[in-house]
């Protein structure tokens, strides 16, 4: 153990635990400039949760959408808030003694925040059910960006519109966080993918393996495909009307799921009306299906990307850049 004037070096080692720590917190919901560092007291965790050394957290538009006194705020309870709901680190405590995963390890997951502490903090304790091992090809920047984008594009492609050889599928903002792995899952299991991004990301989209783009600056997509079995909405009602004018594009009684279901509360009814089936989509924390990710990533059949990476400090300069909406793949505050 690296030794300082005798004490242990919690710097180095991150199974010795401080007691206070280093986080970006709100004192209450607003724009960009109410994130701030502040020292807060470390977690304890109860139950079957780790304690995780935090060295990267991925940013995510609900972190940026709950600042702003929206998303999951009406649920925070505890202020200062610290946001975030993605992370990579270390092990730095477990339930028990012969714990599969032991200090040391290196981990990835999704927190339950607001019902937990987020991850924009040193030190997070998280559920023994949100943990798996970190890919051994990644980064812990890369491994944070992955979570609850990857686990909410598994939800919408592969459990729900259940992706398969044959099916013909429109995913909107292939390019972002989550249109990037979606577009990537449903490559995998074999559907026909059209994805739509702006001029800049089309080549993007491509290399992901979408087999069709649409410019949606220049094009409307329901005069370059129809008959559709799948929609993956990731845009909703917020940018011209995307959710509504998807109905269109589908055969009768195929499947529209719509992710950022707030932008479009007539959605159900919408769809009804259309003979469409329409759902929304909740992602979960759940390290099973992260471990599911985990394989596809190691054995390259899907890849992260990270356009920018910020230090916890500049997390306000983060959110500004994620809200305006046209980053490439993931956003990842770098912690510890
Ligand atoms: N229900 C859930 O559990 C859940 C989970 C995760 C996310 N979400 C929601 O799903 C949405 C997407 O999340 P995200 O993390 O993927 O967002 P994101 O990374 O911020 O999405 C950015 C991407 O959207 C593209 N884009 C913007 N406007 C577009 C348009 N009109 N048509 C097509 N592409 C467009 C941008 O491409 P260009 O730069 O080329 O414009 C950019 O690459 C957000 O509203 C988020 O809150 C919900």
């Amino acid at each position: 153990m690296a030794q300082n004037g005798g004490m242990p070096d919690a710097s180095a080692d991150p199974t010795s635990v401080p007691t206070t720590m280093c986080a970006l917190v709100i004192d209450r919901t607003g724009s960009a400039d109410e994130l701030h560092l502040a020292d807060l007291p470390v977690p304890i965790p109860v139950l079957d949760e780790l304690l995780v050394k935090v060295n990267a957290a991925g940013i995510n538009p609900i972190d940026a959408k709950t600042r702003a006194g929206k998303g999951v705020a009406a649920a925070i309870t505890t202020w200062p808030a610290v946001l975030g709901g993605d992370f990579s680190g270390v092990v730095a405590r477990v339930p028990y003694a012969d714990f599969p995963l032991q200090p040391g390890d290196e981990v990835y997951g999704m927190a339950h925040f607001p019902r937990t502490t987020g991850t924009y903090a040193e030190y997070l304790p998280v559920s023994s059910l949100s943990v798996a091992r970190k890919p051994s090809n990644l980064s812990h920047v890369e491994a944070a960006a992955v979570p609850l984008a990857a686990l909410t594009a598994w939800g919408a492609v592969v459990d729900v519109a259940k992706a398969a050889p044959g099916q013909r599928m429109l995913i909107h903002a292939g390019s972002g966080g989550v249109g990037h792995f979606a577009v990537q899952f449903a490559r995998v299991f074999g559907a026909h993918v059209t994805a739509t991004g702006s001029a800049r990301n089309l080549d993007f989209l491509r290399e992901l393996g979408a087999d069709e783009v649409i410019d949606y600056t220049s094009e409307r997509f329901e005069d370059d495909v129809s008959g559709l079995d799948t929609v993956i909405d990731l845009i909703g009602n917020v940018h011209d009307d995307t959710g509504s004018r998807s109905l269109g594009v589908l055969r009768p009684g195929g499947l529209l799921v719509n992710v950022p279901s707030g932008s479009w509360p007539t959605m159900a009814a919408e769809a009804a009306a259309a003979g469409i089936r329409g759902t929304t989509y909740k992602v979960a924390p759940d390290a099973r299906r992260l471990q599911l990710i985990t394989a596809l990533i190691e054995d390259g059949s899907v890849r992260v990307h990270v356009d920018r990476i910020f230090e916890i400090a500049d997390g306000a300069e983060a959110h500004r850049v994620l809200e305006e909406g046209h980053t490439r793949g993931k956003i990842v505050l770098r912690v510890s």
